[in-house]
């Protein structure tokens, strides 16, 4: 029968097994100090037999770490297994079409796109089509003979007296701070290139921003970087200092964005640097914290208020709003107030769960906050249920890095999209996924000098800009095969998505697409009845229980269709 101390794992041959690599360290010095005697030649061993049997000394009396002190010196091998796996997976293990969030194939497009190498594709789609996954653009048989090449929108309506020409593809928010200078001075310069846009993110406006003359959309979070007084709190009169220099094409509140909705943010005063202080306008070395909610508005109406004073602070250049769709009646909410106050936002950038961040809990980013597709359509459908969709426009972000992804996008609602790692992709990003470390090694989200100088500015604004360029070129392939001249003329029933092994759908009859006006004249016919009841332009809690009524709903009893 096994003894006490058997069951306890005590044995003698388990201690020497789970110690041998310190044992034959010890053993393997004890030879080398014999054999000395005979031949000095031999302490040469001694220098690879100590170190570890020093690291097997301290593995062992250690008391932070429960393997490694059970197995010294082995468990660290299985550390640095952990530490290779993923460059292992990246570069040996991984198939083409995986990789998380980008797959290889989608990396290597941007990059050949971004350094003008080929980048067609040989022998046919690697993509399985008969899976539940596919889904594809319809064509037509009398293709486009001129698609447009470089489609561009107006934003900004009438209350705009300075309305902005936009790309159909610019570079998302991205701030200096969670991107190094050059990154800054890479993007812009290759915004001005190509033509479009770049966001500044919340991080407040740089010199970096300015040095290239790139188009800029100023956003302004929670924290008011960059326009806030010594409470925190916005400043009209530092906001319209830089909305009304010639660099800002638009400003953009953000509510919230997708990777990690609802969460504030601390930048410790570590990362406080002199630079970055001044730019956000806050005090150095200090912890930073960015709330979790605006200070500067509480209620639909009050958003939009606050709007109409940027639009007018800015010398009317557009204002919108930028989120991730969380509750559906918040969304009407901010329509209902639209139509009740007669300020109109000039765009919405809807921004999806799958979207990027510098760093972000774990839960928020897998957990909360809808995925693009169905917060675009949301959107899309408060819009044009509410007649509001001629005013506003619509954006979309959220794993844009493609034509394809593009046109799906613009086809569903959005007049144009934003991409933030794909511009990333395009000035050397290669997917490390050590944002937050401070250890970027292509010097794009790191603020050591070392680290920046393999980012060259000129080379990589080239790069951002040839993306764009090409990506826009696939596009018009796309809106032309479909024989189309405009993206804008690409419609839900352009997509297609295979449901299951023997069916296949339009996109309008997966998603419901409301019409024109639906949910002024008769939103109980409507699947959004139960949020529009919910909806004030006073407050965005709802103002009814929701509960009782979507129970009566399961029943039958109320409005068809309910989400
Ligand atoms: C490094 C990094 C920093 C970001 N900083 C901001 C920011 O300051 N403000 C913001 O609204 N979104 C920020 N985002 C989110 C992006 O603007 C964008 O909405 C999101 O990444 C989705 O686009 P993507 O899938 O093309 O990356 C950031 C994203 C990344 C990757
Ligand atoms: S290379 Fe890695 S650490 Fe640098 S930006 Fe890309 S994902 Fe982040």
């Amino acid at each position: 029968m096994a003894s006490d101390n058997e069951h306890a794992g005590c044995n003698g041959s388990d201690v020497v097994k789970r110690n041998i690599l310190f044992i034959a360290a010890a053993a393997l010095t004890l030879l080398c100090i014999v054999l000395a005697f005979s031949n000095a030649v031999w302490l040469l061993g001694c220098i690879i037999s100590v170190p570890f049997l020093i690291m097997g000394f301290y593995d062992y009396n250690q008391q932070q770490l429960t393997l490694t002190r059970n197995f010294p010196i082995a468990a660290r091998i299985r550390w640095l297994f952990y530490d290779l796996r993923p460059y292992l997976r990246s570069y040996i293990v991984e198939g083409d079409l995986e990789g998380k969030p980008f797959s290889l194939d989608a990396r290597n497009l941007v990059h050949a796109r971004a350094q003008g190498k080929r980048d067609t594709h040989p022998f046919g789609t690697e993509r399985d089509t008969d899976s539940g996954e596919y889904e594809w653009m319809s064509h037509s048989i009398v293709p486009a003979a001129h698609p447009e090449e470089d489609p561009r929108i107006t934003v900004g309506g009438e209350q705009c007296s300075q309305p902005y020409n936009a790309s159909v593809l610019n570079i998302s928010a991205m701030s200096f701070g969670a991107l190094s200078a050059n990154a800054i001075a890479a993007l812009n310069k290759g915004a001005q290139l190509g033509n479009f846009y770049h966001d500044t993110g919340e991080g407040g406006i740089s010199s970096y921003h300015l040095e290239h003359g790139g188009d800029l959309v100023w956003e302004i979070g929670s924290g008011y970087f960059g326009c806030r007084d010594g409470n925190g709190h916005f400043d009209a009169g530092l906001f319209q200092e830089q909305a009304s220099s010639d660099a800002v094409k638009m400003t953009e509140i953000k509510l919230s964005q997708g990777a990690k909705p609802g969460h504030g943010g601390l930048l410790p005063g570590a990362k406080v640097t002199e630079e970055i202080a001044a730019v956000r306008k806050i005090p150095v070395h200090q912890d930073c914290l960015s709330p979790r909610a605006h200070s500067a508005f509480s209620t639909p109406i009050e958003l939009l208020e606050f709007a109409a004073r940027m639009r007018e602070l800015s010398c009317g250049k557009p204002v919108g709003i930028k989120l991730c769709v969380g509750h559906i009646h918040e969304v009407l909410a901010i329509m209902k107030a639209m139509l009740k106050t007669g300020i109109y936002l000039d765009y919405i950038v809807v921004d999806g769960a799958e979207g990027g961040t510098g760093a972000a809990p774990l839960e928020l980013s897998d957990f909360v906050g809808m995925p693009l597709t169905e917060g675009l359509i949301t959107v899309r459908n408060a819009l044009v249920g509410t007649g509001l969709r001629d005013k506003v426009k619509l954006a979309a972000s959220g794993k844009v890095y493609s034509g394809a992804g593009l046109a799906r996008n613009l086809a569903i609602g959005a007049d144009w999209c934003n991409a933030a790692r794909a511009f990333m992709f395009s000035i050397g990003c290669i997917q490390a996924q050590r944002c937050h470390t401070g250890t970027c090694p292509t010097g794009i989200t790191t603020q050591d000098p070392g680290r920046q100088r393999g980012l060259v500015v000129d080379v990589q604004a080239e790069r951002a800009a040839r993306f764009h360029q090409k990506t826009l070129l696939a596009l018009s392939d796309i809106v032309a095969a479909a024989g189309l001249t405009h993206p804008c003329d690409l419609q839900p029933h352009h997509l297609v998505h295979r449901i299951g092994a023997t069916d296949s759908k339009m996109i309008d009859r997966i998603y419901r697409f409301l019409p024109e006006n639906s949910l002024i004249e008769a939103p109980d016919d409507t699947h959004y009845s139960q949020w529009w009841h919910a909806a004030s332009a006073e407050s965005f809690k709802a103002q009814v229980d929701m509960v009782p009524l979507r129970a009566k709903s399961n029943h039958g009893e109320q409005p068809k269709g309910s989400l």
